[in-house]
């Protein structure tokens, strides 16, 4: 960081992110993920909580491993044990960070921790001085800042600061805040804190009010340098402040909001495509920045206006953000090589495996559907990479629907590399195929929602379909594509189930 309008980008996509319920990311789709944020210019990379799995262990360890220039931090609570396992994943990082946090509001530390006032000021000063003793880099959250008591925080805040903390971060864990509170927050804070201008003040805000983006922006107007935030606002219920909003709110706005975060945003995009399909999570059509109407212009006036001139209506080029402007692309006559510079335009770098299959799917859609655009190609490769290594995967369908029923499925799955077919009736085909799926797959999911939607128009559209599974307190979301709706469900309900399986797996081993 050159100088003092330099913003810290705290990404935690897939620590606060995959905390949202049915987000679950594997280990190879987190490391994916860690190198796009590295490759993107993302400063600080909050690669899970390694005390809370196995799994979450690896991920941040490996993710330090690879990291090249970004940060890696991990999650912990104030206990030894939390701080120590945190530790030991980070260290392999060139610059690794522990962040520690504990509750400060009278509700939090009444009804959570069950801790009195002093108790939790002592965690403060002790967990901070170990974690400062393993690593240089310490980050500090008091839980719930934003409904602490103002002398408290600034208690907590103080011995975390003499303790060793550099960066101390100031959540608003429900989303309770507003712009020009949270703002006077941090610039009061601060003003009472002896030793303020020793660390780099941070925000983290919850989406509960939709307020986040702007509670963060208020934040660095008041002094804050660094802003925690997730790939399409993942996180937590409402989710966090969206890392794309945050990131070209700067950039557009450089005349009244003097800050630059050295993002690539042209990576935006990409980055959006891949955390929604690793979720599993559709991205709001008109979400701001990647939805997929961001820079859709539907009324004749604002087509006209555009035509004449893009500044009419348009504040950011799609290019900005990774969107390119033609989207009508390709047919059956396409070649390879066309095929992988296209896919490489749109964010996509394959090895030759994974380009051969994908092409080979391009070719089986262009035959039956003329046009080819980008949407569908983000939709084919996206649904080849989500299906990489699952235990579950779908080999083919055949349906028999319409009004003379009974409506059939007959499917064949592999299932731990093991081919299984079997036939079920259903109240409609939908039904008859995830009957079919179930009688192979027992389980205990119950279906929680099931929607379609044209990745294109035209009546030979792509039809994209999710699928959420519930069972046992667990949520998991799956995706898929295909110029048939049948087939779309079975996958999306086959990506669901993998999902859904592993979380279990992952409870039951933490
Ligand atoms: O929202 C929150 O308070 C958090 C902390 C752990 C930083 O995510
Ligand atoms: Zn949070």
């Amino acid at each position: 960081m050159s100088d003092n309008s330099d913003i810290i980008i705290f990404d935690t996509t897939m620590r606060d992110g995959e905390q949202s319920p049915g987000a679950s990311m594997t280990h190879n789709e987190k490391l994916a993920l860690g190198e796009l944020l590295e490759a993107m210019g993302v400063h600080v990379i909050e690669a899970g909580f390694p005390a809370a799995s196995q799994g979450d262990f690896e991920a941040v360890s490996e993710i330090a491993r690879r990291s090249k220039t970004a940060t890696i931090c991990g999650l912990a609570r104030s206990t030894p044990g939390d701080i120590e396992r945190c530790a030991a994943a980070v260290r392999h990082a060139a610059k690794p960070r522990i962040h520690t946090f504990i509750s400060t509001s009278p509700v939090h530390m009444k009804h959570k921790l069950k801790m009195g006032a002093n108790a939790v000021l002592e965690a403060v000063g002790r967990s901070v001085a170990q974690a400062r003793n393993l690593v240089p880099d310490v980050e500090w959250s008091p839980e719930d800042a934003t409904r602490t008591e103002f002398d408290f925080l600034c208690k907590c805040i103080d011995a975390a600061i003499t303790s060793g903390a550099t960066t101390i971060n100031i959540p608003d864990t429900v989303g309770y805040s507003h712009p020009e509170e949270y703002g006077n927050l941090i610039r009061s804070l601060r003003e009472a804190i002896p030793d303020s201008d020793k660390v780099i003040w941070s925000t983290h805000c919850h989406n509960d009010l939709g307020l986040a983006v702007a509670n963060s922006i208020a934040g660095v107007q008041a002094g804050a340098r660094q802003v925690e935030c997730t790939i399409n606002g993942l996180g937590e219920r409402a989710g966090n402040a969206a890392l794309e909003e945050v990131v070209m709110a700067f950039n557009v706005r450089r005349d009244g909001l003097p800050f630059q975060t050295g993002i690539d945003t042209t990576r935006l995009s990409t980055a959006s495509h891949m955390v929604s399909r690793i979720t599993g999570f559709p991205v709001q059509f008109n979400k701001a920045i990647v939805g997929k109407n961001a820079f859709a212009h539907e009324s004749g006036i604002h087509q006209d206006g555009m035509l004449k001139n893009a500044e009419t209506y348009e504040i950011m080029k799609p290019e900005d953000v990774g969107v390119s402007k033609t989207s009508l692309v390709m047919g059956k006559h396409s070649g390879r090589h066309a095929f992988r510079d296209k896919l490489e335009s749109l964010g996509y770098e394959l090895d030759q495996e994974a380009l051969n299959e994908a092409f080979k799917r391009f070719k089986d859609l262009a035959d039956k559907k003329k046009h080819v655009f980008d949407d569908d190609l983000i939709a084919l490769v996206d649904d080849q990479l989500s299906a990489v290594g699952e235990r579950i995967s779908f080999e083919s369908l055949r349906v028999v629907a319409g009004s003379q029923g009974p409506q059939t499925a007959d499917i064949v799955l592999v299932v731990d590399g093991e081919r299984q077919e079997v036939v079920r009736e259903g109240n409609g085909p939908v039904d008859a195929v995830f009957n079919a799926i179930k009688a192979i797959v027992p389980h205990g999911g119950k279906l929680d929602l099931f929607q379609v939607h044209a990745v294109t128009g035209g009546t030979d559209a792509q039809a994209e379909v999710s699928v959420r599974l519930k069972g046992e307190g667990i949520m998991a979301m799956g995706r898929s594509s295909d110029p048939d709706t049948l087939v779309a469900s079975a996958k999306a309900y086959i990506h669901a189930l993998n999902k859904l399986e592993a979380r279990r797996l992952k409870r039951m081993a933490a």
